[in-house]
């Protein structure tokens, strides 16, 4: 039979780019042909983000678009995976007929069944996790361990390397959120907080450092939160760097998101000593007004975590921190927002992401308050709030100049292989990229065949967002 071939093409976190690692190692296990680009696809999946309706509105636009091609090619197979699946199911049916596959995030596994039933059938078909979007009434009569049944977890071997290169990996270490700002339509789509193993989490890591995998990047949407209880003992993520500093071949760890409340000192200082765990923490504030933190329902005041960056900085040398922030929330005065600006210029951040407000329905906020800042609004305190964080990104960066810092080296310099082949350049000098411990991108010339060392190179220019340097 000829192997039908698929394209996976991703929007959103690094749960989703991990989760669509996995989908694809799935799919060619089961015999499945991934391609470069959707044109050459049988099977053309799309992994959604429903965290702001503009990454929404998006897929719908390219779910439109494909329409004319199923006339055409009516046995193309299109499915909608990820968290709109799972916050939409069968609305997307309605709105966009010629879908054959609806799968939430927590059914990731059936993804193989689902196309071969579509593939035998010609039916649609859908795998979501039960609801716990709070406009739902069904969410308000369902126990939550059935919820959490329902977000299955799924934690393949990684027996293939489908990644973008073998030195680094992201390794989620939990599914879920439980903590429920009221903007956040992520504790309804990706369900229940629940804490892998650590003797799953170790076995996958040491098959990647077999793999040669250099670098992990724990993941998880409240990373710190992560408990699991064995016996008597409880494994915290500090106990997980330990297990991790053991494992010859990996040389770095990353991990990723914090939040703000639970970032003990016995964690900052589990960073500091440990020689894998790098110096970079990411802890998105969302607001630095304690009256907007509230309706956030973020459980934390502005004065708690000043509090946090003073322990970051005083207790790791040469930390990085960087932030996400929400201006326009439901009812953000200027007086509000002027005080998340006075807390962009504390933080010293390496660089915040800045969104605007987004009113997700099933959401708390949705319920409760009026998105009632004007979008003329969002966008000049957005574009404002940017200005100020790029400004003191570029003033840390030009500290740098002149420090010799260590760089796994990624890759060639995207930029730098186009031009190399569009002026046939005859030197075996690239642009090559990397990242310092504390997460900054350097680029700098060398040999292709530096690419998965890790080595040191000093700074000589900087820009807002990388740094230039030389081999040492
Ligand atoms: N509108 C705008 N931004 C949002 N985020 C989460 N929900 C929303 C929303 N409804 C942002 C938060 C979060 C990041 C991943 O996305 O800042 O930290
Ligand atoms: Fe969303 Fe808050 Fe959970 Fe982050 S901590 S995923 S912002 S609910």
């Amino acid at each position: 039979m000829m192997q039908l071939k698929f394209y996976i093409e991703t929007v959103g976190c690094q749960m989703n780019v991990l989760d669509s690692e996995l989908a694809m190692a799935e799919l060619i296990a089961a015999g499945y042909q991934p391609v470069s680009a959707k044109r050459y696809a049988d099977i053309v999946l799309f992994n959604t983000c429903s965290v702001r309706q503009h990454a929404e509105d998006k897929i719908y636009s390219a779910l439109g678009r494909l329409k004319h091609w199923k006339d055409q090619k009516p046995n193309t197979i299109i499915g909608v995976m990820g968290c709109m699946a799972q916050k939409d199911k069968e609305a997307i049916f309605k709105r966009a007929p010629h879908v054959d596959i609806v799968l939430g995030p927590g059914q990731l596994r059936q993804l193989p069944n689902l196309v071969k039933a579509v593939e035998s059938d010609k039916q649609r078909q859908i795998a979501v996790s039960l609801d716990r979007l709070c406009h739902n009434p069904a969410y308000n009569n369902t126990r939550n361990s059935a919820i959490k049944d329902s977000f299955r977890q799924f934690n393949p071997q990684r027996l293939l390397c489908t990644r973008d290169n073998p030195y680094q990996a992201m390794v989620r270490i939990m599914f879920g959120c439980d903590k429920f700002c009221s903007y956040c339509i992520v504790p309804g789509v990706r369900g229940p907080e629940q804490s892998r193993p650590p003797h799953e989490i170790e076995a996958e890591i040491r098959q990647l450092a077999d793999q040669g995998c250099l670098e992990v990047t724990l993941i998880g949407q409240t990373i710190n939160s992560y408990r699991y209880k064995q016996g008597e003992k409880t494994r915290r993520l500090q106990d997980l760097f330990t297990m991790i500093e053991n494992i010859n071949g990996i040389r770095r760890v990353r991990f990723v998101t914090s939040y703000p409340r639970g970032m003990t000192n016995d964690l900052l200082q589990a960073i500091r000593d440990l020689p894998k765990v790098m110096p970079f923490v990411h802890v998105p504030a969302q607001s630095g007004s304690n009256a907007v933190l509230k309706r956030m329902k973020r459980h934390y005041s502005v004065e708690e975590y000043r509090d946090l960056l003073d322990r970051i900085y005083a207790t790791i040398p040469g930390a990085a921190v960087t932030s996400d922030f929400i201006v326009g929330f439901c009812g953000e005065t200027d007086d509000e927002y002027q005080q998340t600006v006075d807390l962009v210029r504390y933080g010293r951040f390496k660089n915040s992401f800045i969104f605007k407000y987004s009113k997700r329905p099933g959401t708390k906020a949705a319920e409760l308050f009026v998105d009632d800042v004007p979008e003329a609004v969002k966008k000049r305190r957005n574009n404002e709030l940017l200005a100020v964080q790029n400004t003191i990104s570029l003033e840390l960066n030009m500290a740098m100049i002149g420090q010799t810092v260590e760089i796994l080296v990624e890759g060639t310099s995207k930029i730098a292989t186009k031009r190399q082949t569009s002026e046939q350049n005859a030197s075996d000098l690239v642009q090559l990229t990397g990242h310092t411990p504390c997460d900054r991108i350097v680029v700098f010339d060398g040999s292709p065949s530096l690419v998965g060392q890790i080595l040191p190179v000093k700074v000589l220019q900087v820009a807002p967002f990388t740094l230039f340097g030389e081999r040492m």
